[in-house]
């Protein structure tokens, strides 16, 4: 049986090649059959065959950036990223045991560390926040490593967004979107900060930067660190008609 595994350090991309050319590929997840496409991600058969799992990192527009461990899976007895596996047939997964699932609450915590759950009073609340979503899919009731704030001020210098590093989790979709789909290579995080932040331009203001507002982003970022300004401060109704973040 062919295997996609990776080594669960906090290092970056290790994706494995797809190596199915069957347009059928059988797989078990959970003990129940599935059938998924040549190629396909792992995350993308479990969200597409409507099962949950946490995914915080993960864009389907994005691709795996396995910056976050929320989406640790079991296969054969061993703890691999589903957003960075591709399924090959006669794959058996379990998702819901108790290590992976305890893998799961321990990287959504140290996650948490950098994030503070406001969650009844944030603009963000609008039923499509991923981090708040993530918080209730994996049964957190509190946060099991305090929030540590960051020695940065909230950047407002853009006429139509804002970032506040101290509500940015660090998972990278935003510099991925900017870098890679958007090809402005504006954003970056510089991880050999004692204190990591998303930077514009290495450490200019956003208004400053050479930014072009396009919103991409922001429509990607999973919590409230990057907020379009028109959307602060709105009542919960019109939220979730204004910003439509994907969850996945
Ligand atoms: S961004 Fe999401 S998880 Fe964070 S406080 Fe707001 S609603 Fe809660
Ligand atoms: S600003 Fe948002 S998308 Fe960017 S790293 Fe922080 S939490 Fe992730
Ligand atoms: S590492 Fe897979 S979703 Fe973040």
């Amino acid at each position: 049986m062919a295997m996609n595994t990776i080594t669960i350090v906090n290092g970056k991309r290790n994706e494995n090649s797809p190596t199915e050319s069957s347009a059928e590929i059988p797989v078990l997840i959970d003990g129940s059959r599935h059938t998924a496409q040549p190629g396909e991600r792992l995350v993308d058969l479990i969200n597409r065959v409507g099962l949950k799992l946490s995914q915080v990192c993960y864009h389907h527009q994005l691709g795996p950036i396995q910056t976050c461990d929320t989406c640790l899976v079991e296969i054969g007895g061993q703890l691999v990223r589903a957003c960075a596996t591709t399924v090959t047939s006669g794959m058996s997964v379990t998702t819901a045991s108790s290590k992976a699932h305890a893998a799961r609450q321990e990287a959504f915590d140290r996650i948490l560390v950098n994030h503070m759950l406001y969650c009844t009073v944030c603009d963000n609340n609008n039923g499509n926040c991923t981090v708040h979503n993530t918080t209730k899919l994996l049964a957190i009731e509190h946060q099991q490593i305090p929030f540590k704030k960051k020695p940065y001020a909230v950047d407002n210098t853009n006429p139509f967004y804002r970032y506040d590093p101290d509500q940015c989790i660090l998972c990278g979709r935003c510099v991925e979107a900017c870098q890679n789909l958007q090809v402005n290579e504006t954003l970056s995080i510089n991880w050999e900060d004692p204190h990591p932040r998303v930077q514009w331009d290495g450490g200019s203001t956003i208004g400053e930067s050479s930014c072009v507002s396009c919103g991409h982003c922001i429509t990607v970022c999973p919590c409230n660190a990057l907020m379009e300004k028109s959307m602060l401060g709105k009542p919960d109704s019109s939220r979730a008609s204004l910003r439509n973040r994907s969850t996945a």
